[in-house]
């Protein structure tokens, strides 16, 4: 375990957090052969992770490995944590395990200074106080009907009548940016481009100076319609962050633009994974998409399932910020700390059978939202989208089923996971 893991280490460093990478962009940017290489470079090629990381959790709950090149401090050990109790430790106490200085290192000069995920508090709580109305149940029920179907059902038109196609192409992956670009209120003439920024961000452990570029590209097309929002709002998210108020206070332009960026990697690159997970996840078992085709109640617990059970970001990190002990564990101040979501996901202390996908089980929260001061403010939003996906895609697309002369579809990655095509069949 110990050599695969650090092998992995450095990777997911990089890719902690929900940042992103491009791999289903760059497919549709570039061909195939561009998209497999980029892919298995930052989300990983493993099929199927889960025995390793069940062992670890056995063996080594919290497993220490001493690196020489981690970016932050070479002398620093890094600590790996398995279980579902002490991952949950971690993530709910920001002050001994803080979220700052890996994603300024990182992400600093791409996103700017006020990346949320970065902050710890008093930052954090502010800030979060003043974005999150944006993001509740309410705000997000508007979005549904307004914005969420009409994406939803104008992709399913583009294949609709053709009894065929590849989801991940033209459905997953197109859809929650389409999502944002009509959140933030963009003309649709100017989707397009907004998809080629959203690539252009997302390319940053890849293509860093050309995310930077497009960085500035987005922030200055941005700029005049903050302007324009501030003095006259409107019906959309931009207005909302404008507007937001508390105790007299108000977000900055640049508190604004930088939250704006960081919805790119934070609100598509998961959410894309995570319907093409549920997607795949039913549609490889026929009994349990049938059960949802009898009863639609059933999808809420369908989504949590496949989010526990095929957890799209498998790990975030915090840095200690004092000695400190975990499940028995000394963790000197300035060690990473590797949260394991996806193992602990899959803890049997607290599911049974833990590496089975049944949607009947009752739901009990997972960590794949995260969890504590920055458990995942798009969460409303992204079951919306999910569930949406699901009850259009099967109310449009009868038979719905996967296309047997497909080319091997399954889950796959290390970092990320998601299907690497979901070739269909229907009518
Ligand atoms: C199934 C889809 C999604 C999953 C599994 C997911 C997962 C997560 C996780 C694990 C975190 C915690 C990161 C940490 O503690 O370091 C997080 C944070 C966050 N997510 Fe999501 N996410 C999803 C969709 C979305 C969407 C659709 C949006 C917005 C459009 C979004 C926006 C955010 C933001 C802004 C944060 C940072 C919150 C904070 O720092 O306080 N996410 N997400």
């Amino acid at each position: 375990m110990e050599s695969s893991a650090s092998g992995l280490t450095a990777q997911r460093l990089t890719t902690q957090g929900t940042t992103g990478n491009d791999g289903a962009a760059q497919d549709r940017a570039g061909d195939d052969s561009e998209f497999e290489v980029f892919d298995d470079a930052v989300a990983g090629d493993a099929r199927d992770p889960y025995p390793e990381l069940a062992a670890a959790r056995k063996a080594t709950p919290v497993q220490r490995l001493d690196m020489s090149n981690m970016p932050h401090d070479e002398a620093k050990p890094v600590f790996f944590v398995y279980r579902y109790d002490d991952v949950l430790t971690v993530l709910r106490d920001g002050e001994t395990y803080s979220s700052g200085q890996i994603i300024e290192l990182i992400m600093g000069d791409v996103m700017g200074r006020h990346i949320m995920l970065g902050m710890d508090d008093p930052d954090h709580r502010r800030y979060r106080a003043l974005v999150s109305t944006a993001f509740g149940q309410k705000a997000i029920a508007r979005w549904e009907s307004q914005l969420v179907e009409p994406i939803a059902s104008s992709l399913i038109d583009g294949f609709a009548g053709r009894g065929h196609a590849e989801l991940v192409r033209e459905f997953t992956f197109p859809y929650p940016t389409q999502v944002i670009a009509g959140m933030l209120g963009l003309p649709r003439e100017d989707f397009k481009q907004f998809q080629r920024w959203s690539i252009a961000i997302l390319s940053v452990f890849t293509k860093r100076e050309a995310a930077i570029e497009a960085s500035r590209e987005v922030t200055a097309y941005l700029a005049p319609i903050l302007a324009d929002r501030r003095a006259q709002p409107r019906d959309d998210l931009i207005s909302d962050l404008a507007q937001a108020e508390l105790g007299g206070e108000r977000l900055s332009d640049e508190e604004i633009f930088c939250f704006l960026r960081l919805l790119l990697p934070a609100g598509v690159e998961t959410t894309y994974r995570s319907t093409g997970n549920l997607l795949f996840s039913l549609l490889s078992r026929p009994d349990q998409l049938a059960a949802i085709r009898a009863d639609r109640s059933l999808i809420p617990q369908a989504i949590e399932e496949t989010v526990r059970y095929e957890t799209p970001l498998l790990n975030i990190t915090r840095i200690a910020t004092r000695d400190t002990e975990l499940g028995g564990v000394a963790i000197p101040e300035g060690s990473t700390i590797m949260t394991m979501l996806a193992a602990a996901n899959r803890d049997e202390s607290r599911w049974d059978d833990p590496d089975h996908y049944d949607i009947l089980r009752g739901v009990r929260p997972s960590v794949g939202w995260g969890q504590g001061p920055h458990i995942c403010l798009g969460m409303h939003l992204a079951r919306v989208e999910m569930r949406t996906a699901l009850n259009l895609l099967l109310d449009r697309l009868p038979n719905l089923r996967l296309d047997p002369d497909g080319d091997d579809p399954h889950i796959k990655g290390q970092v990320f996971r998601s299907p690497t095509s979901l070739p269909v069949l229907f009518g």
